[in-house]
């Protein structure tokens, strides 16, 4: 017995003090891991040392995973890895899973030795940056069954030897230059024909040419979708795809195809089918038995002319159906308008005319019916549809008349912009997107917390904490669904790169989204931040600590005088780099009163940029609080790479803030232009934005008379930029998060980003490319591109409209403007049409809505379609004021909680003439102590 515990307590010490030589990988499998660690950059920082597969055999290097002592699977998804994918992966000889998408510097020629790899199930590349063609022994591999290798830039043909792939369900191509026919076994030996198993031929955007030849699909085959879009591919649509009966998408869009489409009566699974743009002739296809269909695009072919086809009244289930330019005449079918689920009808240029009557029984999904370019001579308009109606091109919109001209005027449609849900912040966020290329439906909204919940879900299984976001959504040219989605992790500041390969590789597809979603793929951002990174910097700062020191103690004397030097020159010229910057540049701005910062001051003032301190960021970058030494507050500006604020616009900023001093803008302390960076020190305002207050983000709860004050506070700032600059500023970015709220809730109108000098010569007419804010652009602005203050005041009316409803101006695809002006015309008495739309808050509380009517009369007098019917910045000020005259209101600037009526005094009109006071604005205004500006304060004389 004894020898015997003997013998087991040394086995287990040999155990555990294995010598390094020795190893539990296979020693083939280690060396080609190295020879990958040497021709990649960026491989995890864990790669080294240990063994690959560890004791374990889950693999103890980041993204290997072992069978018996060998890699079966090498999962980099978003590694940021960069190189080539050399020959010797050839030699992993049991590999099953090869994923190496989304690195983007990942290119060159797939080495034909992956046709070694016979056991291969599963190989994803997608979003990287590989090219040439796709080796033709590829289909040697007799396993596989996914390849996806989507996003990248392969050109040539589809080998026909990938019709060998006996066992493949999943083959991606889309989004490459691929070009030539698709091959087919009866001409090329081998083809797409012979894919059995597969579901998904997703061959999207790619330069196939020639026609689809008759064989590639026979009835034993088990495809789901067919994705061919956006290739040029000729000829008629095989009847053959009648026989796919297992097919639920079809998008053969944006291509040359011609002839009759084939009859496709037994494809009862179809939800989705795009026919647009291509010369398709004959009658309209008769779809009656395709009782599934959710989403019918059929626009801009040559069918025969015809009348708005009776099996329309089969396909219940339609979520949107268009077929623009399709010859339809006679009258368009009411029943439509009742089908459950509608939400678009797209029937723009054909010949439909008669009375336009959708019933009483719409529907109350459908946000979207354009009947454009038609022969309507008149409208019943249902009594419970306010959505988008677009008239425009019928001889309806001849005849002034006031119910439907609202409809017969309006191209500009905001409503179709993007939308978001609940972001969350974190320093470092996962993000990607997923890209659904067929979604069955085409109002987002409806369904995107659908999505969210179900996402969650699946995020939910990871091993860390995370809180899930959906930054953004929006359609693009080609009707796919773009998701921008935001994962934050939860008690801890970032995830590590085990977290992002096992659970955020959604291009696996093994994450299932609502049906109605369609197919789709994923494309994630590069992480960088992760806590090996980190441990591996930090392991090298320690070894490196004592040479750095010796080399400081002789550097920092050099190094100083240098500085001292520089210092004293940025001062003098803190312009001194700026044209080596770039051509578009210009000359350097020309300041008065900003203060040029260094690189290593704002450094310190920030606590180095340290993530605590981020107050807000957007595309620009991001915004950092800091303390001067003198202790005051500032917001720092920091832009970003790369970002869309360029050297001229930054100079813009610069100039115009540090010539324009007013107590409702928010005022500039001074700027950095250093070390290739760009930043801005405006004045800390506390309160944030008046978006976070109106949406109650920032716990702010804004009654009506502090509503009216905040109105009057921005139309003053902004009237004094129009009126009282010299040259006139026009803003172009006015907006309620452009609206900052300070300790006493006076409104400070910041972000002069986009602003444009006026010189005198050009007053009123100042052509340039259209910018601004999806929902608070001038539609005159955006069509004429003349832009005048006018275009501020309509954004301005928007912020009006904000304030009495709370809402954004777009929500839920649903324009302020449009509803407002609707409510407003729709009742007898006006005032009570809008009732629905007032912010619940005002009217929960006690307080009587003084001067409600002419606050909104005179918003809807600011949004109006001709720039000539607005009022200027100046009398929307003195008409606001009036208006809190005339209830006897009074704001004093005394903080929160002192919102009292007192009697109307001369104290009331005191920001309009004391402002224009500020006209000549000299250096004398400004007092400097410590070589910091004070604020031209308004109160202070
Ligand atoms: C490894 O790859 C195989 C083949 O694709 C797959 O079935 C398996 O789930 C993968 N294992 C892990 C842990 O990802
Ligand atoms: C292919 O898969 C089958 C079943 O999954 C397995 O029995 C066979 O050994 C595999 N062949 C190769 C070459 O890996
Ligand atoms: C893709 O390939 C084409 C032609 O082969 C080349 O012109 C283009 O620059 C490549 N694009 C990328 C992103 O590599
Ligand atoms: C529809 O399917 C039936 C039975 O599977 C078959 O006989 C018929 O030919 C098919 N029709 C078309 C148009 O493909
Ligand atoms: C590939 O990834 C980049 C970076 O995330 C992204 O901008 C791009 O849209 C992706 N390409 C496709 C085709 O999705």
């Amino acid at each position: 017995m004894p020898q015997r515990e003997l013998l087991l307590f040394l086995l287990l010490c040999i155990a555990i003090t294995v010598p390094p030589g020795f190893s539990y990988t296979d020693p083939d499998d280690v060396a080609v891991l190295n020879s990958l660690k040497k021709q990649w950059k960026n491989v995890p920082s864990d790669w080294k040392n240990s063994d690959p597969c560890g004791v374990s055999g889950k693999g103890s290097w980041v993204g290997i995973i072992c069978h018996d002592s060998r890699v079966t699977n090498l999962t980099l998804f978003n590694m940021d890895i960069q190189g080539t994918l050399s020959a010797e992966i050839g030699n992993l000889k049991q590999l099953q899973r090869l994923d190496l998408s989304s690195n983007l510097k990942l290119g060159g020629t797939l080495p034909v030795t992956l046709a070694n790899l016979i056991h291969l199930d599963s190989l994803k590349l997608v979003n990287c940056t590989f090219s040439g063609e796709i080796p033709d022994a590829l289909g040697n591999l007799p396993n596989l069954t996914f390849l996806a290798l989507n996003a990248n830039n392969f050109t040539g043909r589809i080998p026909p030897s990938l019709g060998k792939l006996s066992k493949l369900t999943w083959l991606d191509l889309a989004d490459n230059q691929l070009s030539g026919p698709l091959p087919v076994s009866v001409n090329d030996g081998w083809g797409l024909d012979q894919l059995l198993k597969a579901e998904h031929f997703h061959l999207n955007r790619n330069r196939f040419t020639g026609k689809i030849f008759e064989e590639i699909f026979t009835a034993n085959m088990s495809l789901r979708h067919i994705l061919l879009d956006r290739n040029q591919l000729e000829g008629s649509i095989p009847d053959s795809i009648g026989l796919v009966h297992t097919l639920e998408v079809i998008r053969l869009d944006i291509n040359g195809l011609t002839g009759k489409v084939p009859l496709l009566s037994n494809l009862t699974k179809l939800y989705f089918l795009n026919l647009a743009n291509n010369h398709l002739t004959g009658p309209l296809p008769n779809l009656t038995a395709l009782t599934a269909l959710n989403f019918l695009n059929l626009s801009n072919n040559q069918f025969d002319p015809s009348e708005a086809p009776t099996w329309l009244s089969n396909l219940q289930h339609l979520r949107t159906l268009a077929i623009e330019s399709g010859q339809l005449r006679g009258q368009i079918p009411q029943e439509l308008f009742s089908f459950k689920e509608l939400q678009e009808v797209n029937l723009k240029n054909n010949s439909l005319n008669g009375t336009f009557d959708m019933g009483n029984d719409v529907t109350s999904s459908l946000h979207k019916v354009n009947l454009e370019l038609n022969n309507i001579t008149s409208v019943t308009l249902s009594s419970n549809y306010s959505n988008n109606l677009m008239l425009m091109g019928n001889p309806v919109c001849s005849i002034p008349h006031l119910s439907t001209t609202a409809y017969c005027n309006d191209p500009f449609d905001q409503s179709s912009a993007i939308g978001s849900l609940n972001i969350t912040d974190c320093s470092h966020p996962f993000t990607g997107f997923l890209v659904f290329r067929a979604p069955f439906f085409s109002d987002a909204s409806d369904h995107i917390e659908e999505l969210k919940q179900n996402l969650t879900g699946r995020l939910k299984t990871c091993r860390t904490p995370n809180n899930l976001s959906i930054q953004n959504y929006y359609f693009d040219g080609n009707s796919y669904l773009w998701v921008q989605i935001k994962i934050c992790p939860d008690g801890q500041s970032y995830f590590n790169q085990t977290v992002i390969i096992n659970c955020f590789d959604l291009n696996s597809q093994d994450y299932k989204p609502p049906d109605l979603y369609g197919p789709y793929y994923f494309t994630a951002s590069p992480y960088h931040i992760s806590s090996t990174a980190r441990r591996y910097i930090i392991g090298i700062a320690l070894g490196c600590a004592v040479l750095a020191a010796l080399l400081a103690l002789l550097a920092v004397y050099a190094v100083r005088q240098k500085k001292r030097a520089q210092r004293e020159k940025l001062r003098n010229d803190p312009f001194a780099s700026w044209g080596s910057m770039g051509e578009e540049s210009g000359e350097a701005p020309k300041l008065r009163g900003a203060k040029a910062f260094t690189f290593d001051e704002l450094k310190m003032y920030t606590n180095n940029f340290r993530e605590i301190n981020i107050i807000g960021s957007g595309g620009y970058g991001k915004v950092y609080r800091g303390m001067l030494p003198d202790k005051q507050l500032v917001a720092i500006k920091r832009s970003k790479e790369g970002s869309m604020q360029g050297d001229l616009e930054f100079k813009t900023e610069i100039e115009l803030l540090s010539r324009v001093h007013h107590n409702n803008l928010v005022g500039l302390v001074g700027f950095c232009f250093e070390k290739g960076e760009r930043m801005l020190v405006y004045e800390y305002i506390c309160n944030k934005t008046l978006r976070d207050s109106l949406s109650g983000a920032s716990g702010i709860q804004l009654n009506w008379s502090r509503r009216l004050k905040i109105a009057r506070d921005s139309a003053t700032g902004l009237a004094y930029l129009h009126d009282h600059a010299n040259p006139p500023i026009i803003h172009r970015d006015v907006k309620s998060t452009n609206i900052l709220l300070d300790e006493n809730l006076t409104a400070k109108v910041s972000d002069f980003g986009l602003s444009l000098f006026v010189s005198n010569s050009e007053i009123g007419h100042v052509t340039n490319h259209v910018k601004g804010t999806m929902g608070y652009l001038d539609p005159e602005y955006y069509m004429t591109q003349q832009l005048t203050g006018k275009s501020d005041v309509y954004s301005f009316g928007v912020v009006m409209l904000e304030l009495i409803t709370a809402q954004p101006p777009i929500k839920d695809k649903k324009y302020i403007v449009r509803e407002v002006k609707i409510a407003f015309n729709r009742q007898d008495k006006p005032y009570l049409g809008l009732k629905d739309l007032i912010d619940p808050l005002l009217t929960s509380k006690n307080e009587s809505l003084v001067g409600l009517d002419r606050f909104v009369d005179l918003a809807l007098r600011c949004v109006e379609e001709e720039a000539s019917n607005r009022p200027m910045m100046s009398e929307i000020v003195k008409e606001i004021e009036d208006i809190m005259h005339n209830g006897g209101l009074n704001i004093v600037n005394s903080g929160l909680g002192s919102w009292e009526k007192i009697i109307p005094a001369q104290y009331y009109s005191m920001d309009v003439s004391s402002s224009s006071s500020q006209q000549n604005i000299n250096s004398s205004d400004f007092k400097y102590s410590g070589g910091f500006p004070l604020q031209w304060k308004l109160n202070s004389s």
